[in-house]
C-alpha cells in the first residue's frame, strides 16, 4: 500500500466552517424521542414545552421572563414596539451587525443610525455618545461574537437622554459582563436559536428576554395576533411564536449548555496559544483575560492581513471561514440608504474573518487550522 504525501494528506483532510447534520446528528435518538412525544400529544402550538423552556431560560439568565418568538429578527422588531418606538426615533446600533439589527428599526418605524465600532468589534460608546439627536430614543447594541459590550458605559449614557436600550443578544446566550447576563441590561433583548447558534434547535427560532411585566404583557400580545389571556383581540399582532416542538429541544440543550460553552471557550484557549505569536493575525481576547467579560464565542472572529489570500489558501487546504454579514457592515448597504462615513469600520471589513468555532471540532481540526495559519504567514 503506498502511504500518502504530506500534501494528499491535507488535500483529504476536511474541516468545514459550520457542518448542519451534526445539530440534529448530536442528539438524534434524544430528539427523535421529543418529536413523537409531542406529535403523539398534538402539542405544537404554545404548549407546557414552550412554557417550560421559557421559565427555565429566565431563570438561567437571571431575568423575569423570556417569551418564545419565531426568530430573533421578529424579537427585535417585537420588542422596539413594546418599548414604544414611534415613527422616525432613531435607534443607534453599530455598523458591525446583521441587517436583522436594522431591519428591525425599520420595521419597527424608527431609523436606524449604524455606528463605529472599536478594536473590540463591539460598538464603541464614545461614537454612541457623538450619533445622539434630539431624535434618539433607543439604543440597541449588539453584543457581537458571543461577548457582551461595556454596558456600564452604554447604561451611563442612554440615562440622561432617557434612551431606552434593547440589546441584540443574538449572537450572546450565556455570556456575561461584570458578573451579568447579555440580554439583561435593557428594557428588553432578543437571542437567536437559529441552528448555527451556541444554542441552536432545527430550524428557525428565538426569545424576547424582559424583566418589565408590562414589556411582557405586551410582547405575549404581540406575537400572537394581539390577543389577550382572554382570547379577545385587543391590539394588532403578528404571528411570531416559538414552535413548541423546538422549546422542547431547546430545553434538552440547555441543560447541557454549561459543557457547551466550557467546550468553545477550550476551542477558543487553543486558538490562542497556537496563534499569538501570528504578528499578522489579531485575535479575540481569550477566555478570562478581562475578568469583566465572560465570553461565549458564538464566532471566532480575527483579523488578518492579507485577508483574502488567507481564506483561498484555507480553502485550498480544506478549511471552511466565513466573513460575517457578506462582508457588508450596515452603513455600506447604499441599497437601503446609508450615507454614514465610517472610516474605522471600512478598514476593520478589510481584514475580519472568522475560523471555524463549533462542536464538531476536534482538538485536531484546530491544531490543522492554526498550523495552516502559521504556514501562510511563515511562521
Ligand atoms: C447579531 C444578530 N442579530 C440578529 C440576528 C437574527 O436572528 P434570527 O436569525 O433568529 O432572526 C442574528 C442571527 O444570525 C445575529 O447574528
Amino acid at each position: 500500500m503506498r502511504l500518502m504525501t504530506a500534501e494528499e494528506v491535507i488535500a483529504d483532510r476536511s474541516v468545514p466552517f459550520f457542518c448542519y447534520p451534526d445539530v440534529f446528528a448530536r442528539h438524534a435518538d434524544q430528539y427523535l424521542d421529543i418529536i413523537k412525544n409531542i406529535g403523539l400529544r398534538g402539542a405544537y402550538i404554545l404548549q407546557d414545552d414552550l412554557a417550560r423552556f421559557e421559565s427555565n431560560l429566565a431563570v438561567f439568565l437571571g431575568a423575569k421572563h423570556s417569551l418564545g418568538v419565531a426568530n430573533a429578527t421578529d424579537g427585535l422588531h417585537l420588542a422596539l414596539r413594546a418599548a414604544g418606538l414611534r415613527a422616525g426615533d432613531e435607534v443607534i446600533l453599530s455598523s458591525h451587525t446583521m441587517i436583522a439589527t436594522a431591519a428591525a428599526a425599520h420595521f419597527a418605524g424608527g431609523v436606524p443610525v449604524p455606528v463605529e465600532c472599536g478594536s473590540d468589534h463591539l460598538i464603541d460608546p464614545d461614537a454612541i455618545a457623538a450619533a445622539i439627536t434630539p431624535r434618539t430614543r433607543f439604543i440597541m447594541p449588539t453584543q457581537l461574537n458571543g461577548r457582551t459590550c461595556r454596558m456600564d458605559r452604554i447604561q451611563a449614557l442612554a440615562e440622561p437622554h432617557d434612551l431606552v436600550i434593547v440589546e441584540d443578544a443574538a449572537q450572546a446566550l450565556g455570556s456575561r459582563f461584570k458578573g451579568r447576563a447579555a440580554g439583561t441590561f435593557g428594557i428588553a433583548a432578543a437571542i437567536s436559536f437559529y441552528p448555527a447558534k451556541v444554542l441552536g434547535c432545527l430550524g428557525d427560532g428565538g426569545t424576547v428576554v424582559t424583566s418589565d411585566d408590562s414589556m411582557r404583557e405586551k410582547l405575549l400580545q404581540l406575537r400572537d395576533h394581539g390577543r389577550a389571556s382572554t382570547g379577545d383581540i385587543v391590539s394588532w399582532g403578528l404571528n411570531s411564536r416559538l414552535d413548541n416542538l423546538q422549546a422542547a429541544i431547546l430545553d434538552f440543550q440547555l441543560a447541557r449548555y454549561g459543557e457547551v460553552m466550557a467546550r468553545r471557550r477550550a476551542i477558543a484557549a487553543s486558538y490562542t496559544e497556537y496563534l499569538a505569536e501570528v504578528d499578522e493575525v489579531t485575535l479575540p481576547p481569550a477566555p478570562d483575560s478581562d475578568p469583566d467579560h465572560f465570553d461565549i464565542y458564538q464566532n471566532y472572529e480575527i483579523e488578518a492581513e492579507r485577508r483574502d489570500d488567507l481564506k483561498q489558501f484555507l480553502r485550498d487546504r480544506g478549511i471552511g471561514t466565513l466573513i460575517q454579514w457578506g462582508g457588508q457592515a450596515i452603513h455600506q448597504l447604499k441599497a437601503l440608504g446609508f450615507t454614514q462615513s465610517l472610516p474605522y469600520t471600512d478598514r476593520l471589513f478589510e481584514r475580519l474573518l472568522m475560523l471555524p468555532m463549533n462542536l464538531s471540532l476536534s482538538d485536531d481540526d484546530v491544531c490543522y487550522i492554526a498550523e495552516q495559519i502559521r504556514r501562510f504567514y511563515g511562521n
